[in-house]
């Protein structure tokens, strides 16, 4: 994985590699660098190789986006992994996996924008489903995005989604005050 090499961790900081530009300055992120379409395509591949590596170690990044990605001289590196999620235990697993496909793609995208009209996330996805992932999988790039006109009812789940996990992640940083969580639960449910 083309992440920065963890060197330890002490007082409840990971110290890890510096990452440089090539003269010996910290390296941008990617939102602050202006892309050729060839360097577009060529990074966008290899995010998308990060994506499938790090999802056949069953892992998301879950904020992946061009503030979590430095450039370096010798491409992406990715950064800014503690939210990290387990694929197989998330039920948002596949809502977090398209977002940070997308949100790649998007960003590329703007700089050769043919990148845009392909569905990478629903293939990776579909593979990792159909337990045909693996590191060296080949990616088509044949999805096509739908055309079909919005989902109502889906977006409406996805919020639904995201509130759950939400409240799922108060519940797990709860200082341990019961009364708050009953509170918050029942919050939700009124929702
Ligand atoms: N290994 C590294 N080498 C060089 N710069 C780094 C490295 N790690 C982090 N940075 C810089 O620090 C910034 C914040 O790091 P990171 O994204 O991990 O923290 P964060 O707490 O999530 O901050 P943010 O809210 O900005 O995302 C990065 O955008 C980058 O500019
Ligand atoms: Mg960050």
């Amino acid at each position: 994985m083309r992440v920065p090499k963890p060197h330890g961790f002490v007082d409840g900081v990971l110290l890890m590699d510096l990452i440089l530009d090539g003269d010996g300055d910290v390296a941008p992120r990617l939102n602050d660098v202006e892309l050729t379409a060839a360097e577009a395509r060529d990074y966008h591949q290899v995010m998308m190789r990060e994506i499938v590596k790090m999802l056949s170690a069953g892992l998301i990044h879950g904020d992946l986006s061009e503030y979590n990605v430095l450039l370096a001289p010798e491409g992406p590196i990715i950064i800014d992994l503690p939210q990290a999620v387990d694929a197989a235990a998330n039920n948002n697993a596949e809502r977090m996996l398209t977002r940070d496909v997308d949100n790649m793609t998007r960003y590329f995208g703007a700089f050769a924008p043919e990148l845009l009209s392909i569905d990478y996330a629903g293939e990776i996805w579909s593979l990792f489903q159909l337990g045909n992932l693996s590191p060296e999988a080949p990616l088509t790039g044949t999805f096509k995005r739908s055309e079909k006109s919005a989902d109502l009812a889906g977006v409406m789940r996805e919020i639904d989604a995201a509130l759950e996990e939400n409240a799922r992640r108060a519940g797990g940083d709860d200082d341990g005050e019961q009364g708050d969580s009953e509170e918050q639960d029942d919050e939700w449910q009124t929702r």
